[in-house]
């Protein structure tokens, strides 16, 4: 079954089935692989795309409910050559370790910051709960709060 995605800015008629993760249909039909597949239940984020500006855990939702809606990836995050302030303040507080679960937490910070530009450590807490093996939860913390600061 043919259906319309907006992903990144460029439209995109995808032949799958209305049930596929949009996960499956992002980096497979797509070949959109810097959003990563962790859990496959929705527990820890990796997967994490914007769907109409908002954190989505995208191996969880059908891809036909994200017809017509506009979808970010991490490759979309930077514009015009430059990196988005969250990709820079990734580089500039180290965040990384393994980066499996940046992608993701990037897309997540990016949504929050978007919503409120000046969280707290609670509101960081609820709204980023993407699960990070590596531990940088602490770096992750340190960004938001640099961010959050300009
Ligand atoms: S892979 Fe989607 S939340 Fe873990
Ligand atoms: S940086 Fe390795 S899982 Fe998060």
């Amino acid at each position: 079954m043919a259906i319309t995605l907006t992903v990144n800015g460029q439209a995109h008629s995808v032949d799958v089935e209305p049930e596929t993760p949009l996960l499956w249909t992002i980096r497979d039909t797509l070949g959109l692989t810097g959003t990563k597949f962790g859990c496959g239940i929705a527990a820890c984020g990796a997967c994490t795309v914007h769907v109409n500006g908002k954190a989505v855990r995208s191996c969880t939702m059908p891809v036909s409910a994200a017809a017509g809606a506009a979808i970010v990836t991490i490759e979309g995050l930077a514009r015009a050559g430059g990196l988005h302030a969250v990709q820079q303040a990734w580089i500039d507080q180290q965040v990384p370790q393994c980066g499996y679960c940046q992608s993701g937490m990037i897309m997540a910070v990016t949504a929050l910051l978007g919503q409120n530009p000046h969280p707290d450590d609670d509101q960081v807490d609820a709204a980023i709960t993407n699960i990070c093996r590596c531990g940088t939860f602490a770096r992750v913390r340190r960004a938001i709060h640099a961010l959050a600061r300009g």
